[in-house]
């Protein structure tokens, strides 16, 4: 994981547009007075999608007017959560690539090679044509489906580097692929068919009720 800080060149300012900003008071007013501090996570998330995908340091300091939350708390948690992006990242993808234990298990050094290959050797480093950014992150909850990779709000999971190839060049063209499981298997059942109740279909209930 690489050091957090913020970029060194900055916007002037930052303002929601006039819908995020009626979306950001009506998600302050879902929890209870005093308490809208706990919506700066999406409001957080919500500058980021205004701002192409990454955070500006206004932005934290307007979404921290917002709540009343002292600058330094906004800063905090911004630099803390590897899904808020400090610096620039590609116009059409940002891959976060989880490499904690159960995807390194199952490749997760493979896909990282991808992403190196195709985007640029450094992670956080724009590629060539400025259309994808790359980062390793900590476990993002879809072990089971491991080695997977986020791109914006979607996961890519059970992938090859070959499909990891493909789901780049889905973005690269404008066409993300459906996102999910790329072997096709439904949510994280078991990737060869069910292994249990598989006489389920078969079974004489009547027979328990007697
Ligand atoms: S370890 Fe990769 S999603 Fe959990």
């Amino acid at each position: 994981m690489s050091v957090r800080r913020l970029f060194a060149e900055q916007p002037a300012a930052f303002a929601f547009s006039a819908e995020n900003e009626a979306w950001a008071k009506a998600t302050i007013a879902n929890y209870p007075p005093g308490k809208g501090a706990s919506a700066v996570i999406p409001l957080l998330w919500r500058a980021q999608e205004q701002h192409g995908g990454w955070l500006p340091e206004p932005a934290m300091r307007l979404v921290a007017d917002m709540l009343g939350m002292a600058y330094i708390r906004v800063y905090e948690i911004a630099t803390f959560y590897t899904m808020f992006q400090l610096s620039p990242v590609g116009k059409k993808a940002h891959v976060w690539v989880c490499g904690t234990t159960p995807c390194m298990l199952r490749g997760a050094e493979a896909l990282v090679a991808v992403c190196k290959r195709r985007i640029s050797e450094e992670p956080h480093s724009l590629s060539k044509d400025g259309n994808f950014t790359w980062e390793e992150v900590e476990c993002l909850g879809v072990c089971a489906n491991a080695p997977m990779v986020q791109i914006g709000r979607d996961t890519y999971e059970d992938l090859t580097p070959e499909l990891l190839e493909k789901v780049l060049d889905g973005y690269a063209a404008g066409n993300p692929p459906q996102a999910g499981s790329q072997i096709g298997r439904q949510a994280s059942c078991p990737a060869g068919g069910p292994t249990t109740l598989i006489d389920f279909a078969k079974a004489d209930f009547t027979k328990a009720r007697k």
